[in-house]
Formats: C-alpha cells, sequence, structure tokens
C-alpha cells in the first residue's frame, strides 16, 4: 500500500477512536451529572467545616497586602486585576472547589444547583410570594467554586439601562454614572456580535457570543415583537428596549465563567495565593481604631489568622457578604446585641436586598424541534454549537415599557426560550414546587414542543432582608426574599403577563398556533382575570437569582453600608466588592455589572496605591 494513504488511513482511524473516546466520556459525565443531580441531598448549614470551627488553637498564616473573600464573579476579576501590580500580594479564599468538564456545558447549568457547586439556600417561608413551593419556600441557589454564582448561572450577558447607573449617581455616588461605567464595561469584554459601535469592547478577558444556530422560532419572535411595534435592538448597547437576540458569556459553545474567563489567566502569579475549600468565618476589626486587620479561616479542619496591611475586601455575594459582616460587628446595632456579638460600626447590613421574580408561561405550537439524540448534541457541543451550549435555550430578549414612557428604563424582561428542552426531569427541583402543581404542571411538559416565556419583573419595589440564625459562621443566614410584598410589583408583573398575550395574538405566533398552557390551580377565579393572574403569580413566580442591595452603597447617612469608593462605613481598610453594593435595581441581568464594579474597584485601588499621599 501506498505509504501515504496507509498513514492517512490510519490518522483517520485514530481521530474516529478519540472522537468516540470523548463521545463517552461526555455520555458518562452526563448521565452521572444528571442523575445524581435528582437525588442530591442539599446541606442545611456550613458542617463541612465544623471541625475546623471547633479547634481550639489558631495558626498564624502570615501576611498580605490584600485579603480577598471569595473567588465568584467580583473575586476573580478583582484578584486578577490587583495581582497586575507586581509589589502587591494577595490572598484570595473560596469555599467551594474548582471548576470542571460538567459545569462547562451551559445547558445543563440547572443541574449545578443540585451538587457541591451550590451552597443549598432556600428562603424562609413566604407571605406573598412562592406559594406553591414546598414549605412556601423559594429556592436560593449562589455558586460556591471558582467562579462563584458564574460558574453555575444561565450565562446571560446584559448590562441593563443607562438610567439604572444614573440612578446610582443621583443617590450620591460620585463616579458612577452610566457614562462612568461604559469604559469598565467594555473593559472586560471580548465581544463576538455585531453589537452598536462604541459600546463594546474586543480583546478582553470575557467572552460574549450569540449562541448558535436559532431555531426557526426565533424569527417568530422577532416578527411578533415587530407587529407590535418594537423596534429590532442590541440590548447591551444603544438602545435597550425592544426585541433582541441573546448575548451570552459562552467561548465556543462553553461557559465563560469569570474563574475560567479571569483566574485562569492570573493564577500561576507568585503574588497571588489562592486558597479553595476555605471558609472565612471573620474579619477581625480593631475594636479601638475600626481597622480591620486580617481574617480568620478554616480550612481541611484547622483554623488560621492572616494579616492583611492594606485592606481586606469581602466578595463573598449578596447572601454571604452581609453574613460575613455581621458576624464581624458590622450590621444593625439591635441584631447584633440580640446574638452577643460585639459592635464595630452600626450599619443597615443585610436590609435593602433586591430581587427580580420571574413567572414562566408555557405556550404549545404547532412547532416540534427535531429529535437529535445525545451523541449528536455531543458532537455538537464540542464543535461550539448546537442545544448543549445555550443557557435555558433562550434565544430572544425582549426589554418592555409597559408603563409607556420613554423617558425610563424598562419594566418587564421577556426571555423566549424555545424547545428541546433536555432538562425537564430537574424543573420539579428547581423550581420548588408543590406535589400538587407538579403534577398539573410539570408532568405534563413536552420537552420537544413547548416554549417558555419566563416574565421577569425587573425593578421590583419590595425589600428582603439577610440576617443571621446564630452567630455561629456554622449556620446558614436567614434569608427573607419578600418578594411581591409591593401590591404595585403584582400588578407590573401582569403587565407582562398581558403583553405575553398580545405576543401569541400577532400573526406571526398565529400561524403556528401558539396557546398558553393554562395550569389548573387558581381555578376559583375565572381564567385570565386579574384576581386568576395575580394568584398564578403569587404562586408560581420564582427568584431570577439575582439578590443584590444587600450592603448598598450610598453616602454615610444610616441608609448605606459603603461609600462610592466602596469603602464600608465607618471601618478601615475594609471594601465590599460584589452585587451586594447596588443601591437599587438593575433593567437586566447582574453578572456583567457584578464584573463591572470589580474592574472600578480595581481602578480606584491602583489609582490610590499610585497618588502621593
Ligand atoms: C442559577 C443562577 C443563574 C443566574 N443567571 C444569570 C445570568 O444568566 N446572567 C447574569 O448576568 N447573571 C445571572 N445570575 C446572577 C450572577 O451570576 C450573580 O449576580 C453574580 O455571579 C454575583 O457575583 P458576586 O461576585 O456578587 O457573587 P458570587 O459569584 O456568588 O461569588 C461569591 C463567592 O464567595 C464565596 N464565598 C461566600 N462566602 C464565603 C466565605 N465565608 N468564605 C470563603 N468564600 C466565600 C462563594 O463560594 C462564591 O464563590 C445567576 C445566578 C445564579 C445563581
Ligand atoms: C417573518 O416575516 C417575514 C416578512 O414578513 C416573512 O417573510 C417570514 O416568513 C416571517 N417568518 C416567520 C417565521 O414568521
Ligand atoms: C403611548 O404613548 C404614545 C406617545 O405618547 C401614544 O401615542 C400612545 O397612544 C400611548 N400608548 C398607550 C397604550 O397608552
Ligand atoms: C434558626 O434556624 C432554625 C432552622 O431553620 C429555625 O427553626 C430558627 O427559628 C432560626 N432562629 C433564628 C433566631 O432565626
Ligand atoms: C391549535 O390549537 C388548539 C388548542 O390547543 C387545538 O385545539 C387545535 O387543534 C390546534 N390546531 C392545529 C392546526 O394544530
Amino acid at each position: 500500500m501506498n505509504s501515504l494513504l496507509a498513514t492517512s488511513l490510519y490518522l483517520l482511524t485514530v481521530n474516529l477512536i478519540s472522537c468516540s473516546i470523548t463521545t463517552q466520556y461526555y455520555q458518562r459525565l452526563i448521565n452521572q451529572g444528571t442523575k445524581e443531580a435528582l437525588e442530591y441531598k442539599l446541606p442545611t448549614s456550613n458542617n463541612e467545616f465544623k471541625q475546623g470551627v471547633e479547634t481550639e488553637n489558631t495558626e498564624e498564616y502570615g501576611e498580605f497586602d490584600f485579603a480577598i473573600v471569595g473567588a465568584g464573579s467580583a473575586g476573580s476579576v478583582l484578584a486578577t486585576r490587583l495581582s497586575e501590580i507586581d509589589d502587591f500580594t494577595i490572598l484570595l479564599l473560596e469555599a467551594g472547589g474548582e471548576e470542571d468538564d460538567f459545569n462547562q456545558i451551559p445547558a445543563l447549568w440547572l443541574y449545578n444547583q443540585f451538587s457541591e457547586k451550590n451552597w443549598g439556600y432556600y428562603s424562609i417561608p413566604q407571605k406573598h410570594s412562592c406559594l406553591g413551593m414546598n414549605n412556601r419556600q423559594c429556592i436560593v441557589p449562589r455558586g460556591k467554586l471558582l467562579g462563584g454564582s458564574s460558574s453555575i448561572n444561565t450565562l446571560m450577558y446584559s448590562r441593563g439601562n443607562c438610567k439604572d447607573y444614573d440612578n446610582w449617581a443621583q443617590l450620591g455616588n460620585h463616579g458612577w454614572s452610566c457614562k462612568d461605567v461604559l469604559p469598565y464595561f467594555k473593559k472586560s469584554e471580548n465581544s463576538q456580535v455585531h453589537g452598536d459601535e462604541n459600546y463594546h469592547g474586543k480583546g478582553g478577558l470575557w467572552n460574549v457570543e450569540n449562541p448558535q444556530p436559532d431555531s426557526p422560532l426565533f424569527q417568530t419572535f422577532v416578527n411578533a415583537s415587530l407587529e407590535l411595534k418594537q423596534p429590532i435592538v442590541e440590548y447591551n448597547g444603544k438602545n435597550q428596549i425592544g426585541a433582541s437576540h441573546l448575548q451570552s458569556n459562552i467561548k465556543h459553545g462553553k461557559r465563560q465563567s469569570l474563574a475560567t474567563a479571569f483566574l485562569d489567566n492570573s493564577r500561576q502569579r507568585t503574588n497571588l495565593k489562592i486558597l479553595t475549600k476555605t471558609l472565612v468565618t471573620k474579619v477581625v476589626i480593631d475594636p479601638q481604631t475600626k481597622q480591620a486587620k486580617g481574617v480568620e479561616f478554616v480550612t481541611r479542619n484547622k483554623k488560621f489568622h492572616v494579616r492583611a496591611t492594606k485592606e481586606v475586601i469581602v466578595s463573598a455575594g449578596a447572601i454571604n457578604t452581609p453574613q460575613l459582616l455581621m458576624l464581624s460587628g458590622v450590621g444593625p446595632k439591635d441584631e447584633l446585641s440580640k446574638l452577643k456579638i460585639p459592635l464595630v460600626a452600626d450599619l443597615p447590613v443585610g436590609k435593602n436586598l433586591i430581587e427580580h421574580p420571574v413567572l414562566v408561561l408555557t405556550v404549545r405550537s404547532t412547532y416540534t424541534a427535531p429529535k437529535i439524540d445525545m451523541n449528536e448534541l455531543i458532537q455538537q457541543y464540542l464543535n461550539g454549537f448546537g442545544t448543549l451550549t445555550k443557557g435555558s435555550n433562550v434565544e430572544g430578549v425582549g426589554y418592555i415599557q409597559t408603563k409607556n414612557d420613554s423617558n425610563k428604563a424598562p419594566t418587564i424582561e421577556i426571555l423566549f426560550s424555545v424547545p428541546p428542552h433536555i432538562d425537564t426531569s430537574i424543573f420539579q427541583r428547581e423550581f420548588n414546587h408543590n406535589n400538587n402543581i407538579n403534577t398539573k404542571l410539570i408532568d405534563t411538559t413536552d420537552p420537544q414542543r413547548d416554549i417558555f416565556f419566563y416574565i421577569v419583573l425587573l425593578h421590583e419595589k419590595s425589600r428582603g432582608r439577610i440576617f443571621l440564625n446564630s452567630s455561629s459562621p456554622i449556620d446558614f443566614p436567614n434569608i427573607d426574599i419578600n418578594m411581591l410584598a409591593e401590591r404595585e410589583d403584582v400588578e407590573t408583573l401582569i403587565e407582562g403577563v398581558e403583553y405575553v398575550q398580545k405576543l401569541l395574538k400577532t400573526d406571526a405566533f398565529k400561524k403556528i398556533n401558539a396557546t398558553l398552557l393554562e395550569v389548573p390551580i387558581c381555578s376559583k377565579f375565572k381564567i385570565g382575570s386579574k384576581e386568576y393572574l395575580e394568584c398564578l403569580i403569587r404562586n408560581l413566580a420564582g427568584p431570577t437569582d439575582h439578590p443584590c442591595g444587600t450592603a448598598a452603597m450610598g453616602p454615610n447617612n444610616g441608609k448605606y453600608v459603603v461609600g462610592d469608593t466602596l469603602q464600608v462605613h465607618g471601618v478601615g481598610n475594609l471594601k465590599v466588592v460584589d452585587a451586594s453594593i447596588f443601591p437599587s435595581s438593575i433593567s437586566g441581568h447582574l453578572n456583567a455589572p457584578t464584573v463591572m464594579v470589580a474592574e472600578k474597584a480595581a481602578d480606584l485601588i491602583k489609582k490610590k496605591a499610585y497618588t502621593c499621599q
């Protein structure tokens, strides 16, 4: 045989074999991960750190310039930016472990919530929302691994509305207006979308793509939006209000958490030390000088103390940051004194919890997605396209102003999610619906046919609260999410439902005979009446996993926790850098705004270090 032919035959065979080995590996990975998630028992406390917490002996871990608590979205970006300065030494402390091949697959995002990658929180029983959930508790997922919540989230890339940041500035936060923060959005971004000129970064560390390919239904959504006189826009550009194509933080179809995008580029630096499986239990603050001096942490069943000579930065996320501050004596005086925690600073920590309630409507049409077997889906994924590369299979995004006020930010977001849905088996655990609702809702779902409309309330008036259960870092904090406590929130969500009903009446959707599937609950009300819709919303709407605002930024007047340099009011050398600092709501998802905050915080710190004082 011709030797060239023999070589190419050989190479072809090797290629086919290695290809099938890879496919088999992913087959097993997906089978195992999805199966385990259905059974996984979520923890109810931080028991895994108990032995370390109860150790008598505290060892000294030495000295760093900066100690950063939490390697989530904000912590990963901050640690990467600060370690660009050779003279800085940084210790990054993370409670969870590493990412893996499973969490890289965007479509399987829900399953991560039922694994050790999630803290395991639920809200306390609710009065106004989540009434159809087990024990009236909403699920509150939070990433517990490098990359934090960005390693388990749905990967939608959205910045919100210009007016959101102008609102922050108006509250008294100098340097946080829309025009001030735009450069920081662009700095991190490596945009592959055809976006508006001057609004996007290219060459940043964090990739943004449109997932590929679109289903034929995407054009139906676009046509229907046009019929309702909505403009077609690029929602992270000049105009947000209208209908758009989803932009996602994936790179060639794989998850781009902030650990993958940022930390993987910095973790080999000698001035950055990362400790995983490490729980920070306290910020050490000198009671006389009110200066943060370091932190205490437990890891591998031992207890340590480390000094931070420049700053302690808390980036533990909107649930854990307020918990850690309160455990360290920074919080509401009356609450801390009840738990006998010595007070360092009396601040409204944990209050002002903001969330985006979301109602999911199911629509059936004559469209049926072609069935593609898992082997093929894996092949597609490895080539950067297909269902596995899409978080929730969302293709279309609508930002709607239901109040008809062109001067304002949108009030409602519509996410248009197309079949096939490969993850319906986990819906029951995800929504935490009680059995009565499950049998009526989820068991009738048709993954090949059902379209989901997610209706998100962008600017809720209700506020929840994080408060301590005890003075022990082993206990979870109490999460009172308190969604829909204000009537206006329900009314605006009903406007969102009415918008979807109008969409379904367009020629575009009529062409495919799209019909809303009614859930047979709330049957004591007339279907379609306001009372009926309110009942649906209070039973079925859940959180969008966007908690923020629990250490809000604003003037030192008793209403806010940090100032506009992110310094905790009244405490030296202590900053909060994460979604906790958002003083008011964002017209979109929170990951990009959190990254923006971290980019800006890093610059503030670097500028201070280089300015003679
Ligand atoms: C399921 C889900 C879906 C979402 N979907 C989207 C989306 O599609 N688009 C979007 O923009 N946003 C989305 N979000 C929101 C977005 O991901 C978060 O708002 C963002 O990641 C928050 O970043 P953060 O830095 O504030 O907190 P996190 O990323 O949560 O980081 C906090 C980190 O601190 C660690 N930590 C906490 N306490 C301690 C401690 N005491 N000691 C040591 N380490 C600690 C945690 O383990 C975690 O790694 C979603 C969130 C979730 C959970
Ligand atoms: C969308 O509208 C265009 C122009 O009217 C039409 O040609 C196309 O068939 C429509 N597509 C769908 C999916 O409705
Ligand atoms: C919205 O405002 C426009 C312009 O002010 C007006 O023409 C239109 O009728 C209003 N629509 C509704 C539904 O109120
Ligand atoms: C602490 O949590 C337990 C278990 O959820 C609950 O029963 C108890 O009421 C909580 N205590 C406080 C003070 O919040
Ligand atoms: C359209 O939907 C209705 C309600 O689901 C159903 O009764 C009807 O048969 C459908 N028509 C077609 C052509 O599928």
